[in-house]
């Protein structure tokens, strides 16, 4: 009697016990950001930092803008199905990829980069570093020879064997956004209002196009009379003139990693529709003050909501693969 009850209790506490170990791996499964680190590849490729380095240093010393490019793609490849590299593959037979998106058609630049970067990369220690890690790796290292911030990178992502033009028009927000809706956005990818504002710094270098920014400068009234004029003198009225026409999003320093930008906003000086929203009487004004005034606290947020974005959903374990050539699956 007191045997059958103890081999029963026995019974019982073993399923448990392997019900909770199941539980477990699969959770640990799940949430496969945690296997991202910034050690990833020390035994493997220990150069993989210095060879990324070298091909963005090249690029940037060339055009500065290519710092620019560089950082925006790793923030296109990680809103669309996570930082999977899916940004930077080719249209083929049976996929229309992201690259000829809204967003990017015209637009996204720095592939040819992302090419040179993973051929050096390919000769040090071929076969074991991501498209994906590649261009988190270049984004960082753009930043930084900009005068901005370094920081570790966490790598470890592998790389998409898909990619979606639908997904990129979907989950990319334009910029006519409302506040609103650029919270949401962000949220839905378990980035704060914080990373959102702190991230829109990235318009502290780079330049856009006429098209994005024509409504803006002939309509809107929260916008510096003398600045709307002055950008106007580029971008003629009518829809379908000039709308390539440059200009650069941060007017003070347009190459220098900095906090002009916020200054910018407080003086409505903000390029884009959805760079003024976040200084325009709502909630995030006190956020934008608060950068302004105080450099550091810009630089440390855009460093934690960075190292957040590049957690989106990566690739990893046996997911993905490791492509040979970053523009077309292997
Ligand atoms: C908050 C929502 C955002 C919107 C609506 C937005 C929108 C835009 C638009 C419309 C352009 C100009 C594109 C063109 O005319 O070709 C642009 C450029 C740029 N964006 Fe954003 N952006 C956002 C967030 C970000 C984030 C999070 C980053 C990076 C962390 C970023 C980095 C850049 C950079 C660096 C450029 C200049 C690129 C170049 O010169 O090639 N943006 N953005
Ligand atoms: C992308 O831009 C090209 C050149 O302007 C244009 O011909 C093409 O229709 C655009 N593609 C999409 C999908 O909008
Ligand atoms: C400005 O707004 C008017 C009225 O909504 C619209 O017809 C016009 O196309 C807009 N102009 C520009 C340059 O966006």
């Amino acid at each position: 009697m007191a045997a059958s009850s103890s081999s029963s209790l026995c019974y019982c506490s073993c399923r448990w016990l392997m019900f909770v170990v199941i539980a477990v791996l699969v959770v640990l499964a799940g949430s496969s950001s945690a296997q991202l680190s910034t050690s990833f590849y020390s035994k493997t490729c220990p150069n993989v930092f210095g060879a990324v380095k070298s091909a963005v240093q090249s690029a940037v010393s060339k055009e500065k803008r290519m710092g620019a490019s560089l950082l925006r793609l790793f923030f296109h490849d990680c809103f669309v199905n996570g930082c999977d590299g899916s940004i930077l593959l080719d249209d083929t037979s049976s996929f229309t990829g992201e690259k000829t998106a809204g967003p990017n058609n015209n637009s996204a630049r720095g592939f040819n980069v992302i090419d040179a970067a993973k051929s050096k990369v390919e000769k040090v220690c071929p076969g074991v570093v991501s498209c994906a890690d590649i261009l988190a790796i270049a984004a960082r290292d753009s930043v930084t020879i900009l005068g901005g911030p370094s920081w570790n990178v966490k790598v470890g992502r592998r790389d998409s064997k898909t990619a979606s033009q639908s997904a990129a028009n979907r989950g990319i927000p334009g910029p006519a956004s409302s506040l609103s809706a650029l919270i949401s956005r962000f949220q839905s990818l378990g980035l704060s209002t914080t990373d959102l504002v702190s991230l829109s710094g990235a318009h502290t270098i780079g330049q856009a196009r006429c098209t994005v920014f024509r409504s803006r400068i002939y309509n809107e009234t929260n916008i510096d009379a003398s600045f709307a004029k002055r950008r106007q003198r580029s971008c003629p009225r009518t829809t379908g003139s000039g709308d390539n026409n440059l200009a650069p999003l941060d007017f003070q320093t347009p190459t220098a990693f900095d906090n002009a930008y916020f200054k910018n906003l407080i003086s409505k000086k903000g390029l884009l529709h959805s760079d003024q929203v976040l200084f325009n009487g709502g909630s995030t004004d006190s956020l934008v003050k608060k950068y302004n005034s105080n450099p550091k606290s810009f630089l440390s947020d855009f460093i934690s909501a960075m190292i957040r974005m590049g957690d989106i959903s990566p690739l990893t374990g046996s997911n993905g693969e490791i492509r040979k050539n970053c523009r077309k699956v292997n």
